[in-house]
C-alpha cells in the first residue's frame, strides 16, 4: 500500500473528543488549499468553506467542538456576484444547480478530511447543522439568505485517545456492480442482514438494537433510525435558499 491508500484507510470518525493541541496556521492553510483541489463541475467551484476556531459557535452550529471547523456550502453567491459585476444575469441555481454544488461541496469536505489524516488530524463529520432550526446557521456565519446552503461540517482537531476499531463498509453484492446493476437476490439480502448483525464486521452504527432486544440490527434501523424526526425544516430551509423549483 502506497501513503494515499493508507491515509485513506486509517480515516476513522473521531467522537471521543479532540485535545486542546492546536493544528498549525500552516496545516489549515494545506488542508483548505486541499480541499479546493477537489474535482468540481464546470470550474465552478460552486460552494464555499467558512472556517471558524470559535468553539462556542462550533458547539452552537455542530454539537461539537474541535481546534478548528469547516462548514461546506453548496454556494453560488460568488459566481452570480461575478456575473453581476460584469453586466451578465447567472441563472438561477434551483435543484439541478444543488446537485452539482453538493457534488462539489462534498468532494472538496473529502479531500479536506483526507488531507487533515495525512497530517494527522482527525475529524467528524457532521449535519447536526441540519437538525434544528437552521436560520441560527445562517445567522451566527452571516450565510448569504439565498443560494447559500450549508451542506456539511468538518470538525477537525487531534484525538485525545487513538481508535482501535473502525466502523465498516459493505464492499460485496449491492455496493459493487460489475458491468450491469445487479439487485440483491433474497439470499444475498439474507446474507447481508447476517453481515449487519455480526460485531466483527462492525457494520452497525449503534449497539441500541441489542439493548432494546431487536432479532436484527436492520429491524432496529428500519423501525427506529429511519423514523427520527423528519426533516421537513430541512426542506423548508433549501426552498428559502432558493434550491426548489417552483413550476407553478
Ligand atoms: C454527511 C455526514 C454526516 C455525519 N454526521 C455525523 C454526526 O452528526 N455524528 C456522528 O457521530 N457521525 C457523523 N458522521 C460520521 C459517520 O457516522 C461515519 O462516517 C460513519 O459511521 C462511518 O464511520 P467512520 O467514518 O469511522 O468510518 C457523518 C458523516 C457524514 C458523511
Amino acid at each position: 500500500m502506497n501513503e494515499t491508500i493508507q491515509t485513506i484507510q486509517r480515516l476513522r470518525t473521531v467522537r471521543s473528543g479532540f485535545s486542546e493541541r492546536k493544528i498549525s496556521d500552516e496545516d489549515v492553510q494545506t488542508i483548505l488549499e486541499s480541499a479546493v483541489r477537489a474535482a468540481n463541475a464546470s470550474g465552478r467551484q460552486s460552494y464555499s468553506i467558512v472556517t471558524t476556531y470559535d468553539k462556542q459557535k462550533m458547539k452552537l452550529l455542530s454539537g461539537y467542538t474541535g481546534d478548528c471547523l469547516m462548514l461546506f456550502c453548496v454556494d453560488f453567491t460568488r459566481i452570480m456576484d461575478l456575473a453581476k459585476h460584469m453586466g451578465y444575469e447567472f441563472p438561477v441555481s434551483d435543484i439541478v444547480g444543488f446537485v452539482a454544488g453538493s457534488t462539489d461541496a462534498a468532494f472538496a469536505a473529502q479531500t479536506a478530511c483526507i488531507a487533515a489524516k495525512s497530517l494527522g488530524i482527525d475529524s467528524i463529520f457532521t449535519n447536526n447543522i441540519h437538525r434544528g432550526d437552521l436560520q441560527h446557521v445562517y445567522d451566527l456565519l452571516q450565510l448569504p439568505k439565498e443560494h447559500c446552503f450549508p451542506l456539511v461540517a468538518l470538525v477537525l482537531g487531534y484525538a485525545t485517545q487513538e481508535r482501535t476499531d473502525q466502523q465498516g463498509r459493505l464492499a460485496g453484492p449491492g455496493i459493487i456492480h460489475l458491468e450491469q446493476y445487479h439487485r440483491l437476490t433474497a439470499e444475498e439480502c439474507d446474507a447481508m442482514v447476517a453481515e449487519y448483525d455480526d460485531p466483527a464486521g462492525h457494520l452497525a452504527i449503534s449497539d441500541d438494537w441489542v439493548k432494546e432486544g431487536a432479532k436484527h440490527y436492520l429491524d432496529w434501523f428500519f423501525q427506529k433510525w429511519v423514523r427520527r424526526p423528519d426533516t421537513r425544516q430541512l426542506f423548508a430551509a433549501l426552498d428559502k435558499a432558493g434550491f426548489i423549483p417552483h413550476t407553478r
